[in-house]
This record gives structure tokens, C-alpha cells and sequence, in this order.
């Protein structure tokens, strides 16, 4: 039998990249993790069993199956879908052993409240992105008839009597603006969202809901109006592609060079990216598969600033800083809704990235080339940013913690290497 050293099975558990270009070819996009996590709470609104399609097969995915599980759901993957049985009766809580390890499971609580008139859910904590709190879900739920207490580092929470109001929320939150809505549907009257969140997946939960017989309208705009319905029932639901996935192959193909087909990508829910990408060299337009993408020549540099959507996502500011790194010129990247997430720039400083950051600013001066370097995942995106880096890198680039990378990848390396990035996932013996 092969003995493998501790340290041994850690280096060898990661990426491993070699630069050189191009990519050529399509690329499938899967559903999204933003999306199919917040769906799969959902079912937690009604008895009866549901199908979800396009879904990732991702970790986030299978703690998200588990939170559920842990509440008397079965949850069953057969290919691409998820079959979720919601019994009459669950447990509704959602132990810290499970919360600690996804942030979003704090999804359920709207549709527990809803569902069962209880919640009971331990506080995830924060994360490399700095505090990460929930105020703005209990202030919204609060609003239409929620009560709350946090003991224990649990949040307690009952509701026997839903009734819709305004909320006006303080940041248009996307976790706030879901877990209002699926508490909402239930609700005694209407539900006014003042300030919501905008994106894409909240309009694909808002589907959801309304295919399971909710009256939900304005989702993708800053209203949201929930008509409170008595009854609901489960549904087949086709999550909406991951835009976020789409953006970090279009990076991918800005820095090795080639010319991609990102199959199932949506161009009307990444307008914004593609205008960024378009000034710095990558070209990009609608294609019936999904969307066409092109880039020859070096990078040029431009200003970003992450807002919430319609404007740059946060998730992609990584990637945006990794291409930065070798574009022609000066960039300063804004980070406006998390206070940490500049982690990964160590990192591209090890593989020879000219980077500074002050606050939430980054300013980084585009080198010639990067270096392959060990380096070291701190979250999903930043992973993802590493790996992308290392496609423009002389050598090797290993991506250690690539752990990160799976909670919301589905197969990263084997899909870059199918448009023939030399990237190979390398995992532990024994
Ligand atoms: N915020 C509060 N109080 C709250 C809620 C949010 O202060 O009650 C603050 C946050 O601390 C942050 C800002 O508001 O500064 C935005 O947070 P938001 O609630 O919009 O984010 P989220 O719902 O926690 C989702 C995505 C993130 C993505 C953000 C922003 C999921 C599971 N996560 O998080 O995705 O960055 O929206 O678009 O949907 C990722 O996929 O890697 C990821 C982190």
C-alpha cells in the first residue's frame, strides 16, 4: 500500500496550470450556484416532491442537500436534476455544522418560517469577505410578522401569523430580498419590496415561485410586489445559467487568447461585464448557443467599480484583477459591497503581480507576463481568479485549497482543459 505524508496529500490536492494559449472551442455552462441554492430552500415552502434541472454538480450544492436532509427532505440527483421529496412534516432547523460550511443556508429561513411557522438556524459567522451579518433578513421579515431571538449562536425565529407590508431594505441584499419573497408568498395580503436586489437569480426564484401557484411581480426591478397566496405545490423548475461561471471562462480566454463558445450563457444578464471586457480587448456578442467570445493581442487596461446589478458583480472582481495583471497599462479596481476580498492579491503578487490596495481600492500596473507560482485559494472566486492567472503565466502555477474552487465549479479543470488550457486537477493518494 502507498504511504502518503500529510503534507504530501495537501500539495497534492490542487490545480495545477501551465500557461501557453489558446482556448479554443465551446464550453457548457452550468446552472447557477446563486440561483439553485435559494430554489432548493424554496421547496421547503410546501409539501410534495420537486424536480430542479441544469443543476451544478457542486459542493455547495450537496451541503445545500444536506441542510435539507437534516430536516427530513430526501434529496436525490439523477444526472443534471434533483429530486427533492419535502414530507408534511419537518424538523425545521439547520445545525451550525452544516450552516458554518455554507453561508447561504440561511435561505431556509424565510421558507421555514413560511412552511412551518418555525426556524430555527445557527448563524453562520464571517468570512474572508469580512462580517457577513443578516440584519437586513430579520429587519424584512420582522416587517411582515417575524420574531426573532439569537441564543446560542442560533437565530430563533417563529411567525404565527404572516402579514404582508412595506420593506424598504437599507442595501438592495440579494440573501434579504429572497428570503422576504419566500416568506412573503405565504403572507396575509400584499408585500411590498422597496429597494430590492436585481439580479438574475432573484427573477429565476420569483419564477419559481410563481410556477408553485405564488403571485410574485417587479422581480428583476427594484419593487418587488408578493400577493400573499393560501396554498402552494411543488414544481419542475430549470435553474438559469450561471452568469458568474460564463464571466470567469471569459477571462479565461482574455488571458490565454482564442476563441470560445460559452453554450447556455445568457448575454442579457452579463451586459455590463461584456462592455468592461469589450474596452479591454475581449470581444464578446450573442450567439444563438449562448455567446460568442474572441481575444488576440494584449490586454488594455480600464477602472472597474463592483455595484450591485446591474452593474459589476463583486464575484467577479477577482477575475477582473487577475486580467488586470497583465493588461497594457494602470487599472484601480473599487470593491463596494464586501469589506475583506483582496485576499488572492498576495498571491498574484507571488506569481509577479504589481498590485496595491488602500481600503476597498485596488491599483494594479499590468506586467509583460505573471510567473507560475504555488499559490493558495482563499474563497470560490479567488480560486477561480488563481487559476485563471496561471493560464497567462510562464511555468507552472499550482493552486493549493482547491477545495474552494469545487463549492461552486462544476469540474473547472476539466472543462478548461476540453478548450485546451494544459490545467489538470490533481487529487490525494490514498
Ligand atoms: N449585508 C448586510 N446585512 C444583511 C445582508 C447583507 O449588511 O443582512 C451586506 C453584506 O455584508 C454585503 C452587502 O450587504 O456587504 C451585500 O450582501 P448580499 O446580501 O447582497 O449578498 P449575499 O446574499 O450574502 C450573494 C451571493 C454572493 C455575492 C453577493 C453579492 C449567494 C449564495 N451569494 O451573497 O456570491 O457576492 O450576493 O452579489 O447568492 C459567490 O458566489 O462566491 C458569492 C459570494
Amino acid at each position: 500500500m502507498q504511504r502518503v505524508h500529510p503534507e504530501d496529500s495537501e500539495r497534492q490536492d490542487r490545480i495545477e496550470v501551465r500557461g501557453g494559449g489558446p482556448l479554443e472551442g465551446p464550453v457548457a455552462i452550468s446552472g447557477a450556484k446563486n440561483s439553485v441554492l435559494k430554489l432548493m430552500a424554496a421547496s421547503l415552502l410546501t409539501e410534495g416532491t420537486f424536480t430542479l434541472r441544469n443543476v451544478p454538480d457542486i459542493d455547495d450544492v450537496a451541503v445545500m442537500a444536506d441542510v435539507l436532509r437534516a430536516m427530513g427532505v430526501a434529496v436525490r440527483r439523477i444526472g443534471d436534476a434533483l429530486v427533492i421529496e419535502r414530507p408534511a412534516a419537518i424538523t425545521p432547523e439547520a445545525p451550525y455544522a452544516l450552516t458554518e460550511r455554507l453561508r447561504a443556508s440561511t435561505a431556509v429561513l424565510g421558507p421555514l418560517l413560511a412552511g412551518t411557522g418555525h426556524a430555527r438556524v445557527a448563524l453562520p459567522g464571517g468570512d474572508d469577505f469580512g462580517p457577513r451579518p443578516i440584519d437586513m433578513h430579520i429587519a424584512g421579515l420582522e416587517a411582515i410578522g417575524c420574531r426573532f431571538e439569537i441564543a446560542g449562536g442560533d437565530v430563533h425565529a417563529t411567525a404565527d401569523n404572516l402579514v404582508g407590508d412595506s420593506v424598504l431594505l437599507e442595501f438592495p441584499s440579494v440573501g434579504a430580498t429572497e428570503n422576504v419573497m419566500m416568506a412573503a408568498v405565504r403572507a396575509k395580503g400584499t408585500t411590498v419590496i422597496d429597494n430590492a436586489a436585481r439580479e438574475p437569480e432573484i427573477a429565476d426564484l420569483a419564477g419559481f415561485l410563481n410556477r408553485m401557484g405564488g403571485q410574485v411581480t417587479g422581480a428583476g426591478t427594484s419593487t418587488i410586489t408578493v400577493e400573499g397566496v393560501e396554498e402552494l405545490c411543488p414544481v419542475d423548475h430549470a435553474v438559469v445559467s450561471d452568469r458568474i461561471e460564463a464571466a470567469t471562462f471569459l477571462a479565461a480566454v482574455g488571458m490565454a487568447g482564442g476563441e470560445i463558445t460559452l453554450v447556455g450563457a445568457r448575454p442579457d444578464h452579463m451586459a455590463m461585464l461584456c462592455r468592461k471586457l469589450g474596452e479591454m480587448g475581449v470581444r464578446t456578442s450573442p450567439d444563438p448557443d449562448g455567446i460568442w467570445a474572441m481575444c488576440t493581442g494584449r490586454l488594455r487596461s480600464v477602472d472597474v467599480s463592483t455595484l450591485p446589478y446591474p452593474g459589476l458583480p463583486t464575484d467577479c472582481k477577482p477575475l477582473l484583477v487577475a486580467m488586470l495583471s497583465v493588461a497594457e497599462g494602470v487599472g484601480i479596481v473599487t470593491e463596494n459591497l464586501f469589506s475583506g476580498r483582496f485576499r488572492y492579491v498576495d498571491e498574484l503578487m507571488r506569481m509577479g503581480a504589481d498590485i496595491r490596495t488602500e481600503s476597498h481600492h485596488a491599483v494594479i500596473r499590468g506586467v509583460e507576463s505573471l510567473s507560475g507560482a504555488p499559490v493558495r485559494a482563499s474563497d470560490i472566486r479567488a480560486g477561480a481568479a488563481l487559476v485563471v492567472a496561471g493560464l497567462a503565466a510562464d511555468g507552472v502555477t499550482a493552486v493549493a485549497d482547491p477545495h474552494h474552487i469545487d463549492r461552486g465549479y462544476e469540474d473547472f479543470a476539466g472543462k478548461l482543459s476540453a478548450l485546451g488550457g494544459d490545467v489538470r486537477r490533481l487529487r490525494p493518494v490514498g
